[in-house]
């Protein structure tokens, strides 16, 4: 998507493993270490899993599921086990990013959540990421824990990582 594109409508669909290719894309503009298909197709395999897909629908007449002209603009994958899910990575591409498209995928989330009555949801996030703190702080998630050096990025100064709980 070019710079200066804006985004007129933002859909949410389920991630399934079918969009893992463009979900491995996505992931690759916000992490140096990251993940493949297969990575996000056993991540999306494990029990309690799912993802969300953020998309620009293209001019294609269709609503809930995606067609070839509509362009991918992040994603967020998540881990329930019984009453407590975590957020396992979002992101959302270069782009497309402070254009509200983070916080559709976590409102989508707590809703999703919501609906299911798991009441608990936790992330981790590098202490060095604004970005990341911003959004989740705006979101009512407030740091509960540090992991000490936890991130360590290519041979860079071990980083902290915070564990916020939304409360
Ligand atoms: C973190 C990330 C997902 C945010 O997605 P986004 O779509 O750009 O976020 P949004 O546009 O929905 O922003 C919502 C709010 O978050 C905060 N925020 C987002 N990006 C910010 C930035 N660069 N600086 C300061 N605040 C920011 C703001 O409060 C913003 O609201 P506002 O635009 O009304 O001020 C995105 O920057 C990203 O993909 N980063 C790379 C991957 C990553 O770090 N993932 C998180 C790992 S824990």
């Amino acid at each position: 998507m070019d710079e200066a594109t804006r985004i007129e409508e933002i859909e949410v669909i389920a991630l399934t493993p079918a969009f893992a290719p463009v979900a491995a894309a996505l992931h690759q503009t916000g992490f140096d270490d990251f993940w493949d298909e297969n990575a996000i197709c056993d991540l999306l395999n494990v029990p309690g899993a799912f993802g969300l897909l953020a998309f620009a629908p293209g001019s294609g007449q269709h609503q809930g599921s995606a067609c070839a002209e509509d362009i991918p603009l992040g994603f967020v994958l998540v881990q329930v086990v019984l009453d407590e899910a975590e957020i396992n990575t979002i992101v959302v591409g270069p782009a497309a990013r402070r254009c509200g498209v983070g916080n559709i995928l976590m409102e989508n989330v707590v809703s999703h959540l919501q609906k299911h009555g798991v009441g608990r949801l936790l992330l981790e996030v590098a202490c060095d990421n604004a970005a990341a703190m911003a959004l989740y702080q705006k979101l009512g998630f407030a740091e509960i824990g540090r992991r000490r050096g936890y991130y360590r990025r290519n041979g860079g100064p071990a980083i902290d990582a915070l564990v916020m709980e939304r409360v």
